[in-house]
């Protein structure tokens, strides 16, 4: 089975693991500061914190910028439920945008309208990878309210020559098991002032002033002694998914390169295919860290369950999350309802072989021509039958 996701872990990982565990201190410690510094450093910003995970991010991120009860914050509806939750965790409301059915990020226009004088935040997802046209969404919103983003999918994604995650007020990203840079578990919050980035390492750590590395290496007098100015979050990174997040950077843009290539094959393969749609290409503003390759299919879910049966796993990001019962399950952005009928994620990864990537397309050209009533461009993103 050819896996929709799958993570790039060598030797090194391995040993960087082992060197950890070897070292007898595989807390919040001396690897968790250097992975910080490295990783802000890469992306060209001042500060990052580490953390357990990007929902943490998100959240330490509301709760960095003092969103609270009754604050309105923008999300966009083609997103994982993280980028909600965050704000429903804050007791602040998540108001749904609708997104733009070529590139599915935030659509501009439904944040213009959905302002009212209680939005606080905008979370824009770079979905897929793409960054989102931040300077764009900065004249919508007047600089009046935050742009928190969420660049889960985008560790290296470039825009305008700068790097997604440098891009807004804050930003989080995501570590997880089969993301661009993976830790397992993890994520970061790039913040862009030493206030806030102290602020962030303390709320990272239940409020506590002072790590135990700090105490125990640092500051040898009254080493047992910290103070707790404010109730924090226990989300905090630690030295061994720091290790392995340390290996991943120094490959990321290699990584990310093939996630690239494969994104350029992919596209060219389909381009005699015309009912497939392929995402919005790379160019000289806009450059994807291609976590997601998403098509846009007719008869997605045929396709999925044909894919399936011939080796080949598919995913589809996402269900739009207004429409989860915990949001209400009130159909009103239409474009993300409409698109969501349609999307399929294929395979993408490192590791992927140029023969992984000729399987993929050859079982998608085998289910249209199988299905002739599907291979015409009038039956195009037809609904499935
Ligand atoms: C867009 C987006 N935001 C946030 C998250 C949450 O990331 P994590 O699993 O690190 O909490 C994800 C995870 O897949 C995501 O895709």
């Amino acid at each position: 089975m050819i896996q929709v996701f799958k993570p790039y872990m060598g030797d090194e990982e391995i040993e960087a693991v082992a060197e950890v565990l070897r070292s007898g201190w595989i807390g919040l410690g001396p690897r968790t500061a250097q992975f910080e510094k490295e990783f802000a450093e890469y992306l060209g910003a001042p500060c990052a914190v580490g953390v357990n995970s990007c929902t943490a991010a998100l959240d330490l991120a509301l709760r960095l910028l003092d969103i609270r009860k009754g604050d309105e914050v923008i999300v966009p509806a083609m997103t994982f439920v993280s980028t909600a939750h965050c704000v429903a965790y804050n007791d602040a409301v998540p108001i749904f945008a609708d997104v733009d059915e070529r590139t599915l990020a935030i659509d501009l226009e439904d944040v213009k309208r959905k302002i009212t004088r209680h939005t606080k935040a905008v979370i824009p997802v770079h979905y897929g990878g793409r960054p989102v046209d931040i300077d764009a969404l900065r004249e919508v919103d007047g600089s009046r309210i935050f742009i928190i983003e969420d660049a889960a999918h985008a560790c290296g994604a470039e825009y305008k020559g700068r790097k997604a995650g440098t891009l807004g007020d804050v930003a989080c990203f995501s570590f997880h098991a089969v993301k661009n840079l993976a830790t397992g578990d993890g994520g970061a919050v790039v913040v862009k002032d030493t206030a806030l980035f102290e602020r962030a390492k303390r709320m990272r750590w239940l409020g506590i002033d002072r790590g135990t590395w700090d105490r125990t290496e640092v500051d040898r007098s009254y080493w047992w002694e910290y103070f707790v100015n404010e109730i924090g979050l226990k989300c905090h990174m630690n030295d061994i998914t720091a290790a392995i997040g340390l290996v991943q950077l120094r490959k990321l843009d290699a990584m990310n390169a093939r996630r690239r290539t494969i994104a350029g094959m992919y596209d060219e393969a389909f381009k005699d295919m015309p009912w497939i749609e392929t995402p919005p290409k790379d160019d000289a503003l806009f450059r994807s860290a291609w976590h997601i390759y998403c098509i846009k299919a007719s008869r997605r879910d045929d396709l999925s369950v044909y894919l399936k049966d011939h080796g080949v796993a598919t995913g589809v990001h996402y269900k739009p999350i207004h429409l989860y019962r915990c949001y209400g399950n009130r159909p009103s952005l239409p474009v993300a309802e409409r698109v969501f009928e349609n999307i399929l994620t294929l395979p993408m990864y490192p590791g992927m072989s140029d023969e992984d990537v000729s399987e993929v397309v050859n079982a998608i050209r085998a289910f249209y021509t199988e299905s002739p009533v599907c291979a015409t461009a009038s039956s195009r993103m037809s609904m499935p039958t």
